[in-house]
């Protein structure tokens, strides 16, 4: 599928979010996604929607953990851009009747996200390294997800790179199709600017509501967990912005 067959459509072009570095991984990084990227990771294809029960299904495998499998109705909830995993492992490990999908392209992330999920014997998770934005139109299947969280996107502070902040109309049009009815967006940002804009396009989606009593911020959920990057904003002294959009 070209961008040319389908004018329009919105292509990890539209909004290029992230940059590829080159971090080295850690060795144990390393043997991480080596030994557990088969169990944990899921391909990108371009032409083949999930089917949830199926990827978090571990009958016949030989999984590494013990914790007992999530029910196929369990609620499905997407991490974009997890960083290390932080957030991943802790709401996995915290809500064990959830299923997660986390999806993020920094390979020494992915490789530290493994390494908690096993730590932890979760079986409640599954790895995409690839762009969210190609997941999503790609992979997920309408109305099927109860949370999607993005906790401290790039913020793309200079103006010339505005467009290549994830939260964008578009972005937020396709999270809207992939949440089901009651499903939530929840995102947090340290940088005020980046909370106005998102607070700005969020609102003008008709499709969402907000969550928030004031029309813009709602309080910190007390379980989310304090990720590495919302640590780099305290230390620079940022206050911390949490929004909330239920699809009725
Ligand atoms: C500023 S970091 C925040 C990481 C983590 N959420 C935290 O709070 O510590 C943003 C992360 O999003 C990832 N990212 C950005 N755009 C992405 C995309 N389109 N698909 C997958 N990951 C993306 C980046 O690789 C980066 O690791």
């Amino acid at each position: 599928m070209t961008e040319q067959q389908f004018p329009g459509r919105l292509t990890s072009r539209s909004i290029r979010s992230f940059v590829i570095r080159n971090g080295r991984l850690t060795k144990a990084q390393a043997a991480a996604m080596q030994n557990l990227l088969p169990e944990f990771g899921v391909q990108y294809k371009d032409d083949q929607l999930l089917d949830f029960t199926t990827l978090f299904d571990l009958t016949g495998a030989a999984p590494i953990t013990t914790a007992e499998q999530t029910p196929d109705d369990a609620p499905v909830w997407l991490e974009i851009g997890f960083g290390n995993g932080d957030a991943l492992v802790d709401m996995a490990k915290r809500y064990p009747e959830n299923r997660f999908i986390g999806i993020e392209v920094h390979e020494p992330g992915v490789g530290q996200a493994l390494m908690g999920i096993e730590s932890e014997s979760l079986s409640n998770v599954r790895i995409v390294q690839h762009d969210a934005i190609e997941v999503l139109q790609n992979m997920i299947p309408d109305a099927s997800l109860n949370r999607v969280l993005l906790f401290f996107p790039d913020p793309w502070r200079k103006k010339r790179h505005f467009k290549r902040r994830i939260v964008q109309t578009e972005f937020i049009e396709l999270v809207a199709d992939k949440l089901e009815s009651g499903g939530v967006l929840h995102c947090a940002t340290d940088w005020h600017d980046y909370a106005l804009w998102m607070v700005e396009k969020l609102n003008s989606c008709k499709r969402l509501v907000n969550q928030s009593n004031s029309g813009d911020y709602s309080e910190r959920p007390a379980w989310r967990t304090n990720t590495r990057f919302e640590q780099r904003g305290e230390r620079l002294g940022h206050d911390v912005f949490d929004l909330l959009y239920r699809k009725p």
